[in-house]
């Protein structure tokens, strides 16, 4: 057969299929809500990152529909050039308020923040970057954009980060750049950023970095909802909060917050944000409704997302789910492990097939070996009904599948 350029996209594909890794898209075909219609089926939905579901909230799509009307469905251009609309200053004011920051600066992703900025914080080999090991690929990925020397640490292992971090400062670098997943976003467990403050503190070239995609909305002080560095108290301290609006916020676009000086260098070194199309009109001002829902409007919404997540972690693991992860998470991501890829993906087609439930497994490599699962995401518009239908599901199929 004659070959050509492109046969390598056919060879490739069959190997990933071969290894089982090959990604299956399910259709949603309507919102992404607690119940979602998926296929032609009505299924609760559990591993979505709407957290404080917000992604079909009422309040936020008329503000999406108010901004179609006054501002129409494009930006039309970069913001640099002419796409930086009144909406968008708007909406990083509003992010800034909302963290306690002076300043926000929005991208057209989290992916796109991360990469975008750790390329240049750190872009020389006179610079070092110091990362958890289990940071999120947008992470890793800007970081192999930089010539920066590096060192991963342990996960949230403060005597490896310590170790790591005197090791390569003796070489007098530039810049020290400590980069952590606020929220881990497998595990759901959070980092100690009281610790990374303190072990960053001696150098005075060492930027602490935080990507709270998964905190944002989900952790802070009296259930703020405004992420990690609330939690810890830290606002002032932690030079780079990172976010996103994908996920609590019920939007799209990654975020960063800090000093005002931070966002203008922003605003003018990312090339993610410089030389992408700045949001539709309609995602910036449903973003600042998601702000003002959380802060103003529905004020104890956090807090029943907490509820939720407490009901249902506690009976997860009362019903034999104990596995040490599941207990360790403090988030809204709660890790049921099954430890075995076939049984995690049996337990998932079971449980969208006879208990109309969509919760997808995550397996090996994107886990460890062993510790495949299903990555369960609390909801705080889940009702009652729809957790005790979720755990009836869990506790058939623990004893169906002899997990305990
Ligand atoms: C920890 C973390 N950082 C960054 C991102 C990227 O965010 P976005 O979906 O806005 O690109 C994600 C999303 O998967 C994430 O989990």
């Amino acid at each position: 057969m004659k070959r050509n350029a492109t046969d390598f996209l056919a060879l490739e594909m069959n190997e990933i299929r071969e290894a089982g890794r090959e990604w299956i898209h399910r259709t949603l075909e309507g919102a992404s809500d607690t119940v979602c219609k998926v296929e032609g089926k009505n299924v609760v939905m559990l591993c979505s990152n709407n957290y404080l579901g917000l992604s079909n909230h009422p309040k936020m799509k008329e503000a999406a529909i108010e901004a179609v009307k006054t501002h129409g469905v494009g930006s039309g251009s970069v913001r640099a050039i002419a796409g930086n609309m009144d909406l968008h200053e708007k909406w990083e004011k509003r992010l800034a308020k909302f963290k306690e920051q002076e300043a926000g600066f929005i991208t057209s992703s989290g992916f796109a923040a991360n990469q975008g900025v750790i390329q240049q914080l750190a872009p020389t080999a006179d610079d070092i970057i110091l990362s958890d090991r289990l940071n999120h690929g947008s992470i890793i990925d800007g970081v192999r954009t930089t010539k920066a020397k590096r060192a991963v640490y342990e996960h949230c292992d403060m005597a490896s980060l310590e170790a790591e971090i005197s090791k390569l400062a003796k070489g007098d670098p530039r810049r020290v750049l400590v980069i952590s997943d606020g929220v881990f976003s497998m595990d759901g467990d959070y980092a100690p950023l009281d610790e990374i403050y303190k072990i960053c503190e001696p150098y005075s070239n060492a930027i602490i970095y935080i990507d709270d995609a998964h905190g944002d909305g989900v952790l802070g002080k009296n259930y703020s909802g405004k992420g990690l560095v609330d939690h810890f108290g830290l606002q002032g301290k932690v030079h780079i909060e990172m976010g996103t609006f994908s996920k609590s916020f019920g939007t799209m676009g990654g975020s960063i917050v800090g000093s005002k000086e931070l966002v203008t260098w922003c605003r003018n070194k990312t090339r993610s944000y410089l030389l992408s199309g700045s949001h539709p009109p309609a995602t910036a001002a449903a973003s600042i409704k998601a702000l003002d829902i959380i802060e103003n409007e529905e004020p104890t919404l956090v807090k029943s997302l907490w509820d939720k997540i407490s009901f249902f972690k506690e009976r997860i693991i009362e019903m034999g789910y104990n596995h040490e992860l599941t207990s360790a998470s403090g988030t809204a991501i709660i890790p049921i492990i099954f430890g075995d890829p076939h049984k995690a993906k049996e337990a998932s087609n079971l449980l969208y097939s006879e208990y109309n439930i969509f919760a997808l497994p995550i397996l090996f490599p994107m886990v460890p070996r062993g510790l495949d699962r299903i990555r369960v995401q609390m909801n705080a518009a889940l009702s009652q009904e729809q957790l005790e239908e979720a755990l009836r599901a869990f506790e058939e199929l623990g004893n169906k599948l002899k997990i305990f």
